[in-house]
């Protein structure tokens, strides 16, 4: 297949465009498209066969479920059965936006958008070109990051270009997603709520609406075997070259560093810090260190480019993992593996 490029302005968006992009997805086709978090690589959700064009095209593992995105709250109950008071709560307050609830699926859904799960994952982008696909497409979008599986999502245009290229009928250009970083998922299907990913809407800032929630463990460590997001089981974010997180205070940290063997090995830290790693055949930084929207903006592009190197070793700097910077740790500490050196 030959893909398409679209290219469309947030600020002046194309309606031909966007209309070419709704009527693809009407048609059973494959479109990739930013969102405020990273590139989606979407299909009409209420169809199977182009749900399952989109696990082809991703060589994505069959028992990983994908979330389904809507243009609006009204079309939540299109896709999902007894929907929980705080659902509506959560929305009111942040959608559209990063975040992504798991609710009890309805009918209407194919069982192949949830892996066969009797749960669906809904969210409602805030990206005005996503929004405008959505809409005009006029069907739920499912669409899981636009990567190719095992790889970190795509944050840039270049990023799903390079890797879905001849997999999807249509690419859209639309720059640099702001946020970075996917969704927080958060299930509200249990007795409790559970996070079970963290992402730009922050856990302190869903308990400020529903009260305290629970996080799964696989958010702080390897998946043990009873994660509830089937996603999290999966070695993600994954750069070529072996990546070590190391934590510590400042001072310890860099000196731990330096003291590393230096040849075909990278140092990834924040900026400023750069000339304090000497001797490595790289150093490439990822946001200021305290801000944690700039890392999150920053780090699956600093680890794409670690890939175009060739490298064997990489020494990763971490922030506190507290608000967004829960995300960031979590997506450093599973691109290791959670290989993490406390010095
Ligand atoms: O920001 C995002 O969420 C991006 C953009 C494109 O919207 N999408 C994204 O999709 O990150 P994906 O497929 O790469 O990640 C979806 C995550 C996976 O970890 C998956 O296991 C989890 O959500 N998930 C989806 N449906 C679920 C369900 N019914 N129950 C539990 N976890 C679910
Ligand atoms: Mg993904």
């Amino acid at each position: 297949m030959q893909s398409t490029y679209l290219k469309i302005d947030r600020n002046n968006i194309d309606k031909s465009a966007v209309e070419k992009a709704a009527q693809c997805i009407k048609d059973g086709g494959l479109v990739c498209f930013p969102t405020e978090t990273v590139y989606g690589l979407g299909a009409n959700g209420l169809s199977p066969d182009a749900v399952a064009s989109i696990f082809a095209a991703k060589g994505r593992p069959q028992d990983n479920p994908l979330i389904l995105h809507l243009a609006d709250v009204a079309a939540l109950e299109s896709v999902a059965r007894d929907i929980p008071q705080s659902a509506y709560a959560l929305f009111e307050r942040f959608a559209p936006g990063p975040l992504t609830l798991v609710l009890k699926r309805a009918d209407a859904v194919p069982p192949a958008v949830s892996a066969g799960l009797d749960t669906v994952a809904v969210r409602i982008p805030s990206h005005p070109t996503a929004h405008a696909i959505i809409a005009a497409a006029g069907v739920p979008v499912a669409a899981p990051s636009a990567n190719l599986s095992g790889k970190p999502s795509p944050t840039a245009f270049w990023h799903v270009r390079d890797e879905l290229s001849g997999r999807a009928d249509i690419i859209i250009d639309g720059g640099e997603c702001d946020v970075g970083v996917e969704s927080t998922v958060l299930s509200l299907v249990g007795e409790r709520a559970i996070l079970l990913r963290p992402g730009g809407i922050t856990k302190e800032q869903i308990e400020e609406v529903i009260g305290q929630i629970d996080v799964s463990s696989a958010v702080y460590q390897k998946f043990d075997g009873t994660a509830a997001a089937p996603g999290m089981k999966y070695r993600h974010y994954a750069p070529r070259a072996s990546l070590c997180v190391v934590v510590g205070e400042d001072d310890a940290v860099i000196r731990a560093i330096n003291s590393k063997e230096k040849s075909r090995s990278g140092v990834l830290c924040f900026e400023g810090e750069s000339s304090r790693f000497e001797g490595f055949e790289a150093v490439i930084t990822y946001g200021k260190k305290g801000d944690f929207a700039s890392q999150a903006h920053m780090l699956f592009d600093a680890l794409r480019r670690f890939d175009e190197l060739d490298l064997d070793r990489i020494y990763a700097r971490a922030d506190e993992n507290r608000g967004v910077g829960l995300a960031v740790y979590n997506r450093l500490t599973k691109a290791a593996g959670f290989d993490i050196e406390e010095v």
